[in-house]
């Protein structure tokens, strides 16, 4: 029987039933798998007209960087993003999460990847993640809608991977030409670099327990490894490291 869900009311009726236990599918009608086979037909010999052509090979990051950097304005950037079609994750996601925030704020703060609220509002960072993210702004007056300290919020990826899964380095490498040039276009004074994947996506490292505190370059410009939110409400004692590096931030904004 031909279904009447959509691609998204078929995932998230299979999600629930995941989330319930189930662990295999069952068909509606029994199966006899005594029966004999049906004869398979014979294999249709190709006349030369149907044989396919060979793939050609596509260069996912070479087609980003070029769609990227033919991007004048942050418009132009997120429609060319919109339209980029190489990216696997763009096929499980209701959005294209693009920014919040301000561009030109002086800081540009850049995350992992949308979660599920993210994914459903095409917003960064507005789950229990972006919550405390903007308490931790708020703390040394900053934030997105703030009048004098506004921030710029971007990720990684722009689309949700499914299950919150980690994006893959193949995903990371062919959305990295559209972070940099992001950050060309939003013109930040400072970066920073929420989380493991933002880390390894931008430094190429990975390692967020030593890297986190200590400024570095990232595109051309400083950049501060942190904590990322996510992290910082499954382990309340990194608290006191994340307050460290808001307070090197602050200093370095003031300075
Ligand atoms: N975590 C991220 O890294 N980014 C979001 O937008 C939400 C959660």
């Amino acid at each position: 029987m031909e279904s009447q869900l959509d691609y998204h009311q078929a995932k998230a009726l299979l999600e629930w039933q995941i989330d319930l236990g189930a662990t295999e599918a069952i068909g509606e009608q029994p199966v006899n798998r005594y029966e004999e086979p049906a004869k398979k037909p014979k294999p249709k010999v190709a006349a030369p007209a149907d044989i396919p052509a060979a793939p050609i090979e596509i260069d996912a990051v070479a087609v980003s960087r070029q769609m990227a950097n033919g991007s004048d304005d942050l418009e132009a950037l997120k429609a060319a993003m919109a339209g980029y079609e190489h990216c696997e994750l763009k096929k499980g996601a209701r959005s294209l999460v693009f920014s919040d925030g301000k561009p030109g704020a002086r800081v540009m703060v850049i995350g992992e990847a949308p979660g599920r609220d993210e994914d459903r509002e095409g917003r960064p960072f507005v789950g229990r993640a972006g919550q405390l993210l903007d308490a931790m702004l708020a703390a040394i007056d900053h934030g997105r809608d703030h009048a004098e300290n506004p921030v710029y919020i971007t990720n990684v990826m722009p689309w949700r991977p499914p299950n919150n899964r980690e994006p893959t380095p193949e995903e990371i490498a062919m959305m990295l030409p559209f972070l940099e040039r992001h950050v060309a276009l939003a013109q930040p004074d400072l970066l920073v670099l929420m989380g493991n994947v933002s880390c390894l996506a931008v430094l190429g490292k990975k390692g967020i327990t030593k890297l986190r505190g200590d400024w570095v370059e990232a595109f051309g410009k400083p950049a501060l490894p942190m904590f990322h939110p996510a992290y910082l409400l499954r382990n309340a004692p990194a608290k006191r490291e994340a307050w460290a590096d808001l307070l090197s931030l602050q200093k370095r904004l003031r300075g």
